[in-house]
């Protein structure tokens, strides 16, 4: 338990599920940069590696988890021992096939990793959540309970076909009406906002909803060079435009106008209860 003292240190923590409709777009990408953007912006960042098939933030930052969040559900382990230190200090929660699991806990599980993230409130700021590709539950499951979704889509017609079914979805079912767009591997910014504009105009007439532009992200080979050096992009060529467009992006979340509410382990009652609706 918590002292009254701890309790009033507590920091309130920014939730930003990350999602796409088709895989390969660049999520995890995204993801990593802007979390290590983010502490540039003295943000402290945790991310929840949450796509259960391919989850590959591990892979793409060189580290090596040992263990996952289903060592903590089970009982074998204590979150600290399972969340790993990344480039600058991020913590990344592997959370593999215990993801799945999250979704159907008994009350004394539920209890259980509540408290284990109440040690972690007074440690994050934002928590950034890669999902999986697609329209699973999830999917849903990790959008609903983030106070915030970037949608991420690249220009192929087909992944915006796919990020507008996901944004149906969660619209139509979870009723979720606020969403940011990323345009990924443009090759002009005159491009991203095409884009955008195709997909909004779609929302608006079908669903009835406006798309927030958080921006693009331009077509660069310095991207897959980094990946294959398994390092972040941001920290191998951060003087390159993909770098230099994350951080704007990092430093719009960490401005004003964005909803912050409740502590981290608020988010985890959130998801929690989530479980419940889906
Ligand atoms: N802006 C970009 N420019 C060039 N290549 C990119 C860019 N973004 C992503 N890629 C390529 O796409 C691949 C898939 O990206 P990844 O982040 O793993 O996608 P996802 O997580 O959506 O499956 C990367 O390995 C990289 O080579
Ligand atoms: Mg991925």
């Amino acid at each position: 338990m918590l002292t009254e003292k701890q309790n009033n240190k507590k920091r309130f923590v920014k939730t930003i599920a990350v999602a796409s409709g088709k895989g390969g777009v660049g999520k995890t990408n995204v993801v990593a940069n802007l979390a290590i953007a983010m502490t540039a912006c003295d943000m402290n960042v945790m991310i929840l590696d949450a796509d259960l098939g391919l989850s590959n933030i591990d892979v793409l930052l060189h580290l090596a988890p040992r263990n996952n969040i289903q060592h903590v559900l089970s009982g074998e382990m204590s979150l600290r021992d399972v969340v790993i230190e990344g480039p600058h200090g991020i913590k990344i929660l592997p959370a593999s096939s215990g993801v799945q699991e999250l979704t159907a806990l008994d009350e004394f599980q539920r209890l259980k990793i509540m408290e284990e993230f109440e040690a972690y409130d007074n440690d994050v700021d934002v928590l950034l959540i890669d999902t999986a590709a697609g329209i699973s539950e999830n999917v849903a499951f990790f959008c609903i309970a983030a106070q915030e979704i970037v949608i991420v889509t690249s220009p192929e017609p087909t992944a915006i076909t796919d990020a507008y079914a996901l944004i149906k979805v969660l619209c139509t079912r979870y009723q979720e009406k606020e969403f940011h767009v990323l345009v990924n591997s443009v090759k002009s910014p005159e491009e991203g906002c095409e884009v955008f504009r195709r997909l909004s105009s779609a929302t608006e007439k079908f669903l009835n909803i406006s798309l927030d532009y958080l921006g693009d992200l331009p077509f660069d080979e310095a991207v897959p060079r980094a990946v294959r050096a398994q390092k972040a992009f941001i920290d191998a060529y951060p003087n390159t435009p993909p770098s230099r467009r994350i951080r704007e992006m990092a430093l719009k979340f960490s401005g004003q106008g964005t909803k912050v509410k409740g502590t981290l382990q608020f988010f985890i009652g959130n998801l929690l209860s989530a479980s419940t609706h889906l």
